[in-house]
């Protein structure tokens, strides 16, 4: 069944086509964040501009014509509303013209699910890291199939933290991947830790941090924020792994593609003989081809949505989303 799926939660605009789990296509425009952040009218016009060359170049590299499309996928949420949008009603207007089903898919869901994926993990514990989420999560089956949370942020996403420290460090481009950059050849400084069994806290390490620039250097700054803010989050996933006796690691979403974050989850599963799991940089920076893997197993569900009831969901818990298969 080729599926088409569309993601424009935030900055991208990503398109990705996938047949029986076999991703033919993931193709993206990103939106130029440059030094000022994400205004939002100006991310979704960068998406209503760039949907139709970055959905016929998908059909392209798939070598498909858009007629064999046999449904479609698209961000339901979370996400910044008016970008949202963009994908929402370019999945309804492909879905009409075709007269084929859509699947509203959970952005968080997408990320998780293709790491099992390509990663081929069973049953993991998941460390889902992004911009505006930081999660600690296991699938349950009750009372319906979801990914259960069991820890998370008390404020802000680990992502975002990041971003501000790049934004206010002047650093460019203002992303959190300058900090991993700056971070290298960095000395350790002592900076405010918190974790509450499986949940973590990253305001306060963030406000130290920034009261620390220009009496500090950047490279230390840089690497005693990231060795701080993934030391929790690898205590907290350690935690919630023995708790739920687990064997594998899932590591997802944007901050998943940091190697330091990388590299600390990899030695917390040597320690306890597990498999760590984290998919290459363009599965874990935003992508339609994981929107489109889930959208190929709700289809085959039948767990479609009909085309006035199809909408968009800021707050779309990951907790609240049904999964299907395995
Ligand atoms: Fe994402």
């Amino acid at each position: 069944m080729a599926i088409i799926g569309l993601e424009s939660s935030a900055h991208t605009f990503g398109v990705g086509i996938v047949d029986e789990g076999k991703i033919l296509a993931n193709e993206k425009s990103m939106y130029n964040i440059g030094k000022g952040g994400m205004i939002p009218a100006k991310v979704a016009e960068h998406h209503i501009e760039s949907a139709r060359d970055v959905i016929v170049t998908a059909l392209e590299k798939a070598g498909l014509e858009i007629r064999e499309i046999e449904g479609v996928g698209y961000t339901r949420g979370p996400g910044i509303g008016p970008c949202l949008q963009v994908a929402q009603i370019s999945a309804k207007t492909i879905a009409k013209k075709l007269g084929i089903r859509v699947a509203m898919v959970n952005h968080s869901v997408g990320h998780i699910e293709i790491t099992n994926h390509l990663m081929n993990l069973k049953d993991p514990i998941i460390m889902y890291v992004s911009g505006g989420n930081s999660q600690i999560l296991k699938r349950v089956n009750k009372p319906f199939s979801h990914y259960s949370v069991l820890g998370e942020t008390f404020d802000i996403g680990v992502g975002n933290m990041l971003d501000s420290l790049a934004r206010q460090l002047k650093l460019d481009p203002a992303w959190g991947s300058s900090i991993e950059k700056t971070a290298k050849g960095g000395k350790y400084i002592d900076l405010p830790y918190t974790v509450k069994g499986m949940d973590f806290s990253f305001t306060g390490l963030l406000t130290k941090a920034t009261e620390l620039i220009g009496k500090e250097s950047d490279e230390d700054i840089c690497m005693s924020v990231q060795e701080t803010a993934f030391s929790m989050l690898c205590e907290a996933l350690e935690r919630a792994m023995m708790l739920t006796n687990s064997n594998e690691i899932n590591l997802c979403g944007g901050v998943a593609q940091n190697t330091r974050l990388q590299n600390m989850l990899q030695s917390v599963a040597d320690e306890h003989d597990a498999k760590f799991g984290c998919a290459d940089r363009e599965f874990n920076a935003d992508n339609g081809a994981m929107i489109a893997y889930v959208a190929e197993k709700m289809l085959k569900h039948e767990a479609y949505t009909k085309l006035e009831n199809c909408d968009v969901k800021q707050k779309y818990r990951v907790d609240s989303a049904m999964v299907y298969g395995r």
